[in-house]
C-alpha cells in the first residue's frame, strides 16, 4: 500500500516501519553504539593492511639511502613501523571480530522479536491467506539478512572504501599522475562491477526462486507421501520431481556462466592494475620522478587493491540478495493489521452475558454478503442451538462475536457493549469457543489443557479432563498427561483432540460458550456424558451451540436456523416443530442422524 495512505498498526505491535531500509535502520538503533566501533575498528584494521607497502617503501629508502651509523640503525624506525602495522591489524581484526560476536546474535534475535510480536497481532484474515510455515521462514530469514546486510555494508564496503581512499591518496602524494591513474581505474573498476552486479541480478533472483520451487515441491511430495504410496505412484512422484530439478540446473547454470564472464572482466582489470602501474612506476623512476622506495610501494599498493577488490560484483549481488530477502520480508509481515483495539477501548465488563446483533452486514468479500441487516437478541443464560445446511452462515455468527472479522456495518453487543468498542483480549478472556476442528500445540496435554487457566496445578487439570471424558484415554498414554501430540495435535483421533479441546475450555471457565461442531466427532455416548458434564460445570452461561447432528441440539432453550445467512425461524424444539417449516423439514429427514449436506428438493 502507498506510503502516505493511513497504516493502520495494532497499539501493542512494536511500530516497524514498512520501508526497507528505514525498517533496517529501526532494528540497527538499538546497536549504534557498537556499530560505530565496528567503523572505527575496520578502518583500523584496513588502514592498518594499506599502510604495510608505506613502510617496506620507508625500509627500501633505508637501505639505499642510509642516514644512521649502520643499516640496521636506520632501519629501526621503518621495522618497528612494519612491526606495530602488523600487531595493529590483528588488534583491530580480532577486536571486530569480537563485536561481531556481541552484537549478532542480539541483533537477529531483536529483529526476530520485533518481526513475530508484529505478526502476532494480525487478523485471522491474514493468517488463512498466508501459510504458516512461509511466514515462519519469512521471519527468520529476514532477521538473517539484516545481520548479513549489516555485515556486508561494515566489514566489506566500507574496509574497501578506507583501502581505496588511503592508496589514492598515498599514491597521489608520491605523484600525481600515479595517483590519478589508480583512482580512475578504481573508479572504472567499481561502477562496472556495480552495473554487472545489476545485470546478473535477475539470473540470480530466477535461480533462487527456481530453488524454493523445487523445494516447495519436496516439500509437497513429503507432506503427501501416504498418497503416492496408496496410490503407487512413488516412481511418478520421482519422474515428476525430475522436471522440476532440470529447470534448476538450467537456471543454475545460467547465473554461473554470467557470474564466469564477470570473472573474466576481473581477471583482465586486474592485469591491466598490475601491468599498467609497474609500467607507468618504472617510467617515472627512470626519469628520476620517484625513488625506489615509491616504486615499491605504488606496486605494493596497487596488489592489494586488486586484493580488495576481487569479488566485489559477488559482494554485490549478494548485498541485493539480502536487501531483496529484507525487502520480501518486510512486505509480507509488515502488512496494515486489520482489527486493532479502538484507540479509547475498555474493557469488557460480561455481566449477565447478552448477546445481541443490530443491523450486521457482512461478507467476507464485501460484494459477496454472507449477512445482510441481521438481527438477533440472545438473553443472558440462554442456551440457544444454531442448526442450517452447510455454508448457511453458523461458523461466520460466531466469527463475528470474536471479533474474528469486522462487520462492514451494524454492531454487535455483548450486555450493551459494543465489542468493536472493547478491549480484544478482554473479549477473547470471556468468550470461549470451541471451534469446529479444533488444533493442538505440539505441547504436552498437561500444558494443551492448561492453555485454559495459566495459573491451574495439575489436580485442577485432571479434573477438567476427567469432565470432558479424556481421563481415561490420557491415563493409557505411554507418558500420560506428558505425551506430546505431534503438529496440531495428529497424534490424537478427531474425538480425542475434541476432547482435549472440551478440557481446556472448562478450565477457562468464561461467562459466554460457543460450542461450534464441538462434539461431532464423538459417539452419542461420550457426546451425552460431557454435554451433561457441561450443563452442570458451567452453570448458568450463555451458551451458543452448533451442530448438524440435531439430537445435539434439541434439548435446548432455544434454536435458529439459518438459512443463507438469515434466521429462517426461532424458537424451542417443539415450537419449531410445530411450525412444521424448515426446522421440521430436518428435523424429520435426519430421524435422529444427520444433516443432508443441502436440501435436495422441497418436498423432503
Ligand atoms: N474464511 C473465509 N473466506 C471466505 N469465505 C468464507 C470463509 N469462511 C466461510 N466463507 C463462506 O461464507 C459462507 C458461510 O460459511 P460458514 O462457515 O459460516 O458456514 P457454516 O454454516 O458454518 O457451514 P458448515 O455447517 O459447513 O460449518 C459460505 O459461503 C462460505 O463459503
Ligand atoms: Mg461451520
Amino acid at each position: 500500500m502507498p506510503r502516505n495512505t493511513f497504516f493502520q498498526r495494532a497499539a501493542d505491535a512494536p511500530p516497524i516501519p514498512s520501508g526497507t531500509v528505514r525498517f533496517i535502520l529501526y532494528c540497527l538503533a538499538d546497536f549504534r553504539g557498537w556499530l560505530i566501533l565496528m567503523l572505527v575498528l575496520e578502518a583500523g584494521q584496513a588502514a592498518g593492511g594499506i599502510l604495510v607497502p608505506y613502510a617496506v617503501k620507508a625500509i627500501m629508502d633505508g637501505v639505499t639511502h642510509p642516514s644512521g651509523a649502520t643499516v640496521l640503525e636506520s632501519l629501526r624506525g621503518p621495522l618497528l613501523l612494519l612491526a606495530g602495522l602488523n600487531v595493529a591489524e590483528i588488534l583491530f581484526s580480532r577486536a571486530s571480530g569480537a563485536v561481531l560476536i556481541i552484537v549478532g546474535p542480539r541483533l537477529r534475535q531483536s529483529t526476530t522479536k520485533a518481526l513475530y510480536a508484529y505478526l502476532q497481532y494480525h487478523a485471522p484474515r491474514y493468517f488463512s491467506s498466508h501459510f504458516a510455515g512461509a511466514l515462519a521462514h519469512r521471519i527468520s530469514e529476514t532477521a538473517i539478512s539484516v545481520n548479513h546486510t549489516t555485515w556486508s555494508v561494515l566489514c566489506d564496503f566500507w574496509p574497501i572504501l578506507v583501502t581505496f581512499a588511503v592508496s589514492v591518496a598515498l599514491l597521489l602524494n608520491v605523484h600525481q599522475g600515479l595517483g590519478l591513474m589508480v583512482a580512475g581505474w578504481v573508479l572504472a573498476y567499481v561502477s562496472l562491477s556495480y552495473f554487472l552486479a545489476t545485470r546478473c541480478q535477475p539470473y540470480a533472483q530466477g535461480y533462487a526462486a527456481t530453488r524454493s520451487m523445487v523445494n516447495g515441491k519436496i516439500v509437497d511430495a513429503v507432506t503427501n507421501i501416504l498418497n503416492a504410496k496408496l496410490f503407487a505412484r512413488l516412481r511418478f512422484e520421482r519422474q515428476y520431481l525430475d522436471g522440476f530439478l532440470e529447470t534448476e540446473v538450467k537456471a543454475g547454470r545460467r547465473t554461473f556462466w554470467y557470474m564466469e564472464r564477470v570473472r573474466w572482466f576481473q581477471f583482465i582489470a586486474a592485469a591491466t592494475l598490475k601491468v599498467g602501474t609497474v609500467y607507468y612506476a618504472l617510467t617515472l623512476w627512470d626519469g628520476g620522478l620517484i625513488g625506489v622506495g615509491d616504486f615499491t610501494m605504488s606496486v605494493g599498493l596497487a596488489l592489494l587493491i586488486i586484493n580488495d577488490a576481487r569479488n566485489l560484483t559477488r559482494r554485490f549481488l549478494e548485498f541485493f540478495e539480502y536487501v531483496g530477502n529484507v525487502a520480501n520480508g518486510v512486505e509480507t509481515i509488515v502488512q496494515p493489521h486489520e482489527i486493532v483495539d479502538a484507540p479509547d477501548a475498555v474493557p469488557l465488563k460480561i455481566s449477565q452475558g447478552r448477546i445481541e446483533f443490530r443491523n450486521v452486514c457482512f461478507g467476507y468479500e464485501p460484494n459477496q454478503p454472507v449477512f445482510d441487516g441481521l438481527n438477533v437478541v440472545i438473553e443472558p443464560g440462554q442456551r440457544v442451538g444454531l442448526v442450517g445446511f452447510s455454508g448457511s452462515g453458523k461458523s461466520t455468527f460466531v466469527s463475528l462475536m470474536l471479533r474474528n472479522y469486522q462487520p462492514q456495518s451494524g454492531q454487535i453487543l455483548i450486555d450493551g457493549m459494543d465489542i468493536g468498542q472493547v478491549l480484544q483480549d478482554s473479549l477473547h478472556e470471556q468468550v470461549s469457543l470451541i471451534p469446529q476442528d479444533p488444533s493442538l500445540f505440539h505441547r504436552s496435554l498437561k500444558e494443551n489443557i492448561g492453555y485454559g487457566r495459566l495459573a491451574a496445578d495439575d489436580a485442577a487439570i485432571q479434573t477438567a479432563a476427567r469432565l470432558a471424558n479424556a481421563d481415561e484415554f490420557i491415563q493409557v498414554m505411554p507418558e500420560g498427561y506428558d505425551s506430546l501430540v505431534g503438529e496440531r495435535g495428529v497424534k490424537l483421533s478427531g474425538g480425542q483432540r475434541q476432547r482435549i479441546a472440551i478440557a481446556r475450555v472448562m478450565l477457562k471457565d468464561a461467562p459466554i460458550l460457543i460450542l461450534d461442531e464441538a462434539t461431532s466427532s464423538l459417539d452419542s455416548v461420550t457426546e451425552k456424558t460431557i454435554q451433561d458434564n457441561l450443563d452442570r460445570v458451567m452453570g448458568r452461561k450463555t451458551v451458543i451451540a452448533i451442530a448438524h447432528r440435531m439430537s445435539t441440539i434439541a434439548h435446548l432453550d432455544r434454536i435458529l436456523v439459518f438459512d443463507q445467512g438469515r434466521i429462517v425461524e426461532d424458537g424451542g424444539h417443539e415450537q419449531l416443530l410445530a411450525q412444521q417449516g424448515v426446522y421440521y423439514r430436518l428435523w424429520t429427514m435426519q430421524a435422529g442422524g444427520f444433516l443432508p449436506e443441502r436440501a435436495d428438493n422441497d418436498n423432503c
